[in-house]
This record gives structure tokens, sequence and C-alpha cells, in this order.
């Protein structure tokens, strides 16, 4: 099979990429180790838009099978804020504290019953000739709790409350979290698919 290249320099977001394909025998190489790719401005209006262009975009500059993620985080009392934004929320120099802060500071003192919010994961597939072939979304529904709990994840980790397991993705392990996230969701259903595309060009080089 020819090896997919992971269109991510978030270096945790990556990991759990990885963590998620290991088991399914892909070989993912880092747009990283390409020094010809680069930076690709995520300047669409969905999560879906993004990933297609980073998939898109890096594929046609460095000839492989590329895979686009995008994802973030959207807050029912604040409209689906930050959403597309969640990386640049609290602007040009933001930093997951600087983030969560604001986040924390636009809920207030609401209640627990109106901090509801879901992360969504966009995976968008490119083929080596820039096309993207395979696009998948899913989410995970939580809650924004007042204070932050636990130090595993990363982004809004720390303040986002699994209800039903009453933990934050900051306190569950690094596996549960790979169970149950957005991304886990996304990648269960796109990997059968993506397993066979591979395999199918594999052989057809052949
Ligand atoms: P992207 O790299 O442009 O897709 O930005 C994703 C942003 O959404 C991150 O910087 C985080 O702020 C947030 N985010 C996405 N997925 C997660 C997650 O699993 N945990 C915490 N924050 C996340």
């Amino acid at each position: 099979m020819p090896p997919i290249v992971l269109a991510s320099r978030n270096r945790k977001k990556s990991a759990e990429i990885q963590a998620l394909l290991g088991p399914h025998a892909v070989q993912v190489l880092s747009v990283a180790d390409f020094p010809q790719a680069t930076e690709v401005d995520e300047d669409g209006d969905t999560f879906a838009a993004n990933a297609a262009k980073k998939a898109s975009q890096i594929a046609l500059q460095v000839g492989h099978w590329t895979i686009g993620e995008d994802s973030g985080l959207r807050v029912d009392a604040l409209g689906g804020a930050p959403g597309v934004y969640s990386a640049r929320y609290s602007g040009p120099d933001a930093t997951d504290e600087r983030n969560n802060a604001k986040l924390i500071g636009e809920l207030g003192n609401r209640p627990a019953a109106e901090r509801g919010a879901e992360y969504v994961c966009h995976v968008a597939v490119a083929n080596p000739q820039g096309k993207v072939v395979l696009s998948v979304e899913a989410t995970c529904r939580g809650r924004i709790t007042t204070l932050p709990r636990g130090t595993n994840g990363f982004g809004y980790d720390p303040y986002f409350e699994i209800p039903e397991y009453h933990h934050t993705f900051g306190e569950l392990s690094p596996l549960v979290k790979q169970v149950l996230s957005h991304r886990a969701r996304a990648f269960r259903r796109l990997i059968p698919q993506l397993v066979q595309l591979l395999h199918d060009s594999g052989s057809a080089e052949l």
C-alpha cells in the first residue's frame, strides 16, 4: 500500500491520528517531513471546506495520498462559536490557555444545563492528484465546566466534560479519548474505505 501524508502540524492532534491509524497497517508520513510543503490558509467557512483544502493542497505539493483534518468546538449557548475559529479564538497570539480563558469568560456563570457543546472533526482524503475522494464528519457531545480538570489531551480538553463519565477529556485516559472523541468516531467510519482505496491504488501500480 502507498503511504499517506497527514497534513497537520499540530503534534498532539497528529499523535492521536497516528494512534487511530496504527492498528491498520497504514504508513503515515507527516507534512513536517516535506520541506516543500507550505502552510495552508484555513479560511473556509466550514470544517469540511478547511479539511478538503488541506488535503488537496498538500497532496498536490507532496505528490502523495493526503489526509486533511479540521476540528473544533461548537458551544450551544454561543451560537456554535468558536467553531472553525477554535484554534485562533483569542486572536492572532492565541494559546490553549488564552482560548480557554476567553471561552470561560463568554459563558460567564451560566448553569450546567446551558453549557452544552460538541467537538466536531472533519476528515478529507485527497489522492496524489489533489482530488478529494473521501470525506467524513463526526461529533462528540459534552459540557463546558467552570473550572479546568486534568492535564491529558490539548486545547479545550480540561473544560470538556463527558456528562455520562463525569470526567473531562483532561481527566480521562488517552485510551478512553481514543474511543469516544469526535476524531475517533470520524476515523472509525473512514478507515475501512481508506484502507480499501490505498490497497486498490497499490495494486494498480504493480
Ligand atoms: P485546527 O488544527 O485548525 O483543526 O484547529 C483545531 C482546534 O480545535 C485546536 O487548536 C483546539 O483548539 C480545538 N480542538 C480540536 N480538537 C480538539 C480536541 O480533541 N481537544 C481539544 N481541543 C480540540
